[in-house]
């Protein structure tokens, strides 16, 4: 019997593309016998067409035009690796519009638009696939989607941005500041173009607003979700978290509760015995809990090019499979009903706060005093020896309490006499 073709459009041969690329290259023969279908790259779209690439390559499948690749009628299936929000969902759209299944790895176009995407997918009973979306090579989506299927998922903590994780870690591990680990971080180049959405927590927001909403079954939408970021991280903290007992990592959070979802990135405390307080460098660590699994933990690289260009191939051979078994899988899309996300202001938790204070008898009780107007108690407390006079740092740790509780307090604080500057507020996870 002779075999189907899945003939494939790439548009875009940056990091992932160029990875997904040289798997496809090393590979396509033998997953063609694997998956049923044989397996033909017909075109790929390039901005550049002089370009000096590292891939070696036939010249006659590039092009310049992304949009003829999308409309080729020859083409089965469209793999958007350009990123960005435009042209990408415009190419998405029309490809899905005629009629061909698309794959693609843009977390931001996929948290900002992905309701309208995958309903446009549905409309057309195409499949819309995004392994490479979350997690770089992590099969994330696979496990969820497949691997979890007998389970309800009602919480997911997560590293996400391997460049916030690298630079936390080296901040950790070899006492540099901030911008020393960003530049080291930029060296290594698994930050985005834009290493903003980086380090301030945009990244990890898109890659958990894609989780969340896989695991809840309807859209959580990106603009819920509460976001901050770690360019406001010190060394300071880092160690005096350590004294505690504690690491900080930027961690972003999905949780199902009585009163809607919960759903959050920000610099966050976690004990020592946490098991993501040991995921370190660039990668990238899942921990989900689902009602019969229990604890699951993934982990390993969230970025570059061979690893995301992996998740990619997986993608590429579940579509060739669904097209040789001409099966129906419904269950590739996200719902788009929307879900309600709790206000992070109303979430309970206990919190790490830095204050930079002038070291003189009184000032503690000043602080504390304020604490105990809004009801917040204290469970420990540093004060770093005295340097006559001068700002010392002081540290707190609270028992549970609500965030806007905490964010009013701090207000007050920050205003009175004794602090300078704006007080550091964490949240700390418990185990
Ligand atoms: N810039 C991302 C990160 C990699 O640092 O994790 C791709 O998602």
């Amino acid at each position: 019997k002779s075999m189907k073709t899945l003939k494939i459009g790439l548009l875009g041969l940056g990091q992932v593309g160029s990875g997904f690329y040289s798997i496809f290259e090393a590979k396509h023969k033998s997953l063609s016998q694997k998956c049923g279908a044989k397996l033909n790259l017909a075109q790929v779209a390039v901005h550049n067409l002089t370009k000096k690439r590292k891939v070696r390559f036939q010249s006659s499948l590039l092009t310049k035009n992304a949009l003829s690749v999308v409309k080729n009628p020859e083409i089965n299936l469209v793999i958007e690796l350009i990123g960005g929000i435009h042209p990408a969902k415009e190419l998405i759209l029309t490809a899905l519009r005629s009629g061909k299944d698309v794959i693609t790895a843009n977390k931001a176009l996929l948290a900002e638009h992905g309701q309208e995407l995958f309903r446009e997918a549905q409309k057309n009973g195409r499949h819309l696939l995004f392994e490479a979306s979350v997690g770089g090579g992590i099969p994330v989506i696979k496990t969820i989607r497949e691997g979890l299927v007998g389970n309800e998922i009602d919480s997911i903590q997560a590293i996400i941005n391997g460049t916030s994780n690298f630079i936390l870690s080296k901040m950790t591990e070899e006492h540099l500041d901030f911008a020393e680990a960003l530049r080291l971080a930029r060296k290594e180049g698994f930050a985005e173009a834009d290493p903003t959405l980086d380090i301030e927590g945009i990244d990890a927001a898109h890659k958990l607003t894609i989780l969340a909403s896989l695991v809840f079954g309807g859209w959580v939408p990106f603009q819920a979700i509460y976001v901050s970021g770690i360019s406001s991280i010190r060394s300071e903290d880092i160690e005096f978290a350590d004294e505690f007992g504690f690491k900080i990592k930027l961690l972003a959070v999905a949780k199902k509760t009585k009163s809607g979802v919960e759903a959050h990135v920000r610099p966050t405390l976690l004990s020592d015995s946490h098991v993501l307080s040991r995921v370190n460098g660039s990668n990238n660590a899942v921990l989900i809990h689902g009602d019969r699994v229990g604890d699951l933990l993934l982990c390993g690289q969230g970025a570059g090019s061979q690893p995301t260009g992996s998740a990619v191939m997986s993608d590429v051979v579940d579509i060739a499979r669904l097209r040789a078994s001409s099966s129906e899988n419904p269950d590739c899309t996200i719902s788009s009903k929307v879900l309600s996300v709790r206000n992070a202001s109303s979430l309970l938790s206990r919190y790490y706060l830095r204050f930079h204070v002038v070291d003189r008898p009184g000032v503690l009780s000043k602080i504390s005093f304020v604490l105990g107007e809004y009801r917040i108690s204290i469970s420990d407390v540093i004060q770093k020896e005295r340097r006559d006079g001068r700002i010392v740092p002081l540290i707190l740790l609270t028992h549970p309490t609500p965030e806007q509780s905490i964010q009013d307090a701090v207000k007050k604080i920050d205003r009175l006499a004794v602090t300078q500057g704006k007080a550091q507020v964490l949240r700390i996870e418990e185990s």
